[in-house]
């Protein structure tokens, strides 16, 4: 970095001075509570404004009627309640020098009826978002009225909270909605012509300027080219761009390249891993020459030489850097300090957003500390305790972050690995092409390691009583778990592992049959490297909804697969037990719905996937041992005190276990586990 940096430079935004060109584009991580932004919202977005990035748009789509139900816990932009939370917000990022605003929007047919007050959702034209599958109906002349007058007491409050801005959400909602011929068919004064579409835009624009006045920055999201049949083309795209950029009262185009109707359509707008980097940059960039007038993007810019990129060559005024600051806030912050390769990778796994439908919640596949800033900082400080000898068992996700975060607080770590590399199942995980991006998880952290000083040791298999002579104060076994058969009546030595799938041990035979009860990715991936493998697959699952562990995003490449190869789903149905017949396998299918029910199936192998029992032997050895006898306090791990009761008080060190060595889990969970018990060392 020098102080020539393109994304360092200072830019100009009507009034205000934007202190460098790295934002984060509006995303609700659904951290807000009763639809306001309190204290956990304003702690993540004042972590950002800490990490020096210049504007923060706040929210995602934060609602400004009542009739706009939230969808995956929008703000109440329309609630008058809203604004001392947002002033609060705001001052926490202003205190940083980093500019606020927030996304306003009417979420139009993509949302849900049967939340919030129950009111009925509605669109320019009654049809069906396919991804939220509410019916809406048509937008009446009084509803129209009375939603511009909506947006205006929004921006209103956006401003009276002391916001920077506001930003108008128009892809996929409500204002776009009046755009695109594919969601238009009325004939009447908003439908038909490109000024008739763009009415509705405009008496928003014109009530939110008199409410707002000129001096507060008023941008918009648009769609500039839905990139689909019978959606608003390319040409339309930019007609809009340009008129809205001539108007005089926008300041700013933030451009979306895609629809965002099925959870296919949205991976192409946010490109999760294993797609194109960047894929809409150009684009962009040719909106921006087309209108000559501020531009701001956001997908899939993950790195910063591709963000350096972005601005240099003129393609953006400001480029978003949205999954990227999740996975790591203080971005700007390290390329000033000359630290860029320290920065935590966003390896695009998609796990927070896909969260926010099936966890309620924005969370980082591999910074546990995101949406958890009053308990976990994402800066490791130095312990004022005693300095401790901790020996850790297992180098996977969970042993790597205990390793990381031991060493930052001062402690000597010794890392011992069985294996000869790190990674343990993100090891095998990555085999499959999809998920190659997830090695950034180890690699970063083996980066710090080695940066920490960690010893760490490979091909090292230790039993309990060589742990104990390494004279630790405290032991943490990570030593994961290995795969496990579901509960089958007959033929546990005739199935194959979906690991041994995964690491390549066993090759897919010509016909089979895969059941994943556990319904996560290793099932998942085990059946896209069996089909790409050109095998036919049937993938059994006794879910009503498969591989139910992983949200929409994530499984749009698999389909793709699936759909390429001719893999069977079938659901709703349990595999009861396998026996051999002459060269093939016969799998007994039976249903937890219909008592007696069953099918066979004759195939060459079955594939098992049940997520993995602990591998908790060294464990076991050793809790006798140990000062705690392995016992945890959960209170005190939550509430943070000393987490190991001394129940066996003249025993030298103290023992937990953590990830998959306790129980079958996921990445986050075992680096959450890494992270905050030894945050207690
Ligand atoms: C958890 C989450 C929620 C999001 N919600 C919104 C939203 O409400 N409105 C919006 O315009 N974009 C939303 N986005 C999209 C982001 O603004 C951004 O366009 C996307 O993440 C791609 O940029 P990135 O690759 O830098 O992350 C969301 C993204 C995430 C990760
Ligand atoms: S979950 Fe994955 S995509 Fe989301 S921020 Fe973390 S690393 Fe990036």
């Amino acid at each position: 970095m020098t102080i020539s940096d393109p994304l360092l430079q200072p830019y100009k935004l009507r009034h205000l001075t934007l202190k460098n060109r790295v934002m984060s584009t509006a995303h609700e991580p659904a951290y807000s509570e009763d639809g306001m932004p309190k204290e956990r919202y304003r702690r993540y977005h004042a972590e950002k404004a800490k990490g020096g990035m210049a504007l923060t748009m706040t929210a995602g789509s934060a609602i400004v009627a009542r009739d706009s139900p939230p969808a995956f816990g929008n703000l109440h932009a329309w609630d008058d309640a809203i604004v001392p939370w947002l002033a609060e917000l705001a001052d926490a990022c202003h205190e940083h020098d980093c500019k606020v605003m927030i996304q306003l929007t009417h979420l139009g047919r993509r949302t849900g009826w049967n939340r919030g007050d129950w009111l009925p959702i509605l669109a320019p034209s009654p049809i069906r978002e396919p991804a939220h599958r509410a019916f809406p109906k048509e937008a009446e002349d009084w509803d129209i009225e009375r939603i511009v007058a909506d947006y205006a007491s929004a921006a209103e409050r956006c401003r009276a909270a002391g916001l920077d801005g506001i930003e108008f959400e128009a892809y996929g909602h409500l204002m776009d909605g009046f755009w695109s011929p594919a969601t238009n068919r009325r004939d009447d004064a908003f439908g038909g012509s490109l000024d008739n579409r763009l009415r509705f835009t405009f008496q928003v624009l014109d009530a939110v300027r008199e409410a707002v006045g000129p001096d507060f920055v008023v941008g918009i999201r648009m769609v500039a080219d839905e990139d689909m049949t019978s959606g608003l083309s390319r040409e339309e795209g930019i007609d809009i761009a340009r008129r809205l950029a001539g108007s005089g009262k926008v300041d700013f185009l933030n451009i979306i390249r895609g629809t965002i109707e099925s959870d296919a359509a949205l991976t192409k707008v946010i490109p999760i891993a294993g797609m194109r980097s960047a894929p809409h940059l150009d684009f962009a960039g040719e909106v921006r020459a087309a209108t000559k007038f501020p531009v701001f993007h956001a997908a899939r810019i993950g790195d910063v030489a591709t963000a350096r990129h972005a601005i240099a060559s003129g393609k953006l005024d400001m480029v978003g850097m949205t999954r990227p600051h999740l996975a790591d806030p203080h971005i700007v912050a390290k390329v000033m300090r000359g630290e860029e390769d320290r920065i935590r990778p966003c390896v695009g796994a998609t796990y927070c957003l896909d969260r926010i439908y099936e966890g309620g919640e924005a969370l980082c596949i591999h910074n546990a500390a995101t949406g958890r800033e009053a308990a976990i900082p994402h800066v490791i400080a130095r312990t004022h305790g005693q300095l401790r000898k901790v020996v850790i068992v297992g180098a996977g996700p969970a042993g790597l972050e205990a390793a990381r975060v031991a060493a930052e607080r001062g402690h000597e770590v010794l890392l011992l690995e069985a294996a000869s590399r790190a990674g343990g199942q993100v090891a095998l995980a990555v085999r499959n092409p999809l998920r190659r991006e997830l090695v950034g998880i180890v690699d970063w952290r083996l980066a710090e390691l080695e940066r920490l000083g960690v010893d760490i040791r490979f091909d090292c298999y230790a039993d309990a009583d060589e742990v104990a002579g390494l004279a630790p104060d405290i032991v943490v076994i990570a030593t994961g778990g290995v795969p496990q058969n579901p509960p089958l009546e007959a033929g546990d030595d005739l199935v194959t592992s979906s690991w041994d799938i995964l690491s390549g041990t066993t090759k897919p035979a010509e016909a089979v049959l895969l059941f994943d009860d556990n319904g996560g990715h290793p099932g998942m991936s085990a059946a896209a490297m069996i089909a790409e493998a050109g095998a036919a697959l049937e993938l059994v699952s006794p879910e009503r909804f498969f591989a139910p562990e992983m949200g929409g995003m994530n499984h749009v490449p698999y389909m793709r697969v699936f759909h390429e190869r001719g893999v069977t789903v079938t659901i709703n149905t349990r595999l009861r037990s396998v026996r051999r017949e002459g060269n093939k396998l016969v799998a007994t299918l039976g249903s937890d719905f219909a008592t007696g029910w069953k099918a066979e199936r004759r195939v060459d192998q079955v594939v098992v996937e049940h997520g993995t029992a602990a591998n908790d032997e060294l464990y076991r050895a050793l809790k006798p041992l140990s000062s705690n006898l392995g016992a945890v306090d959960y209170a005190a791990l939550v509430n943070g005190d000393e987490i190991l009761p001394a129940r066996n008080p003249a025993a030298a060190f103290g023992l937990f276990r953590i990830g998959d060595a306790v129980a079958s889990r996921n990445i986050h969970a075992a680096i959450y586990d890494g992270i905050r018990y030894a945050m207690r060392i």
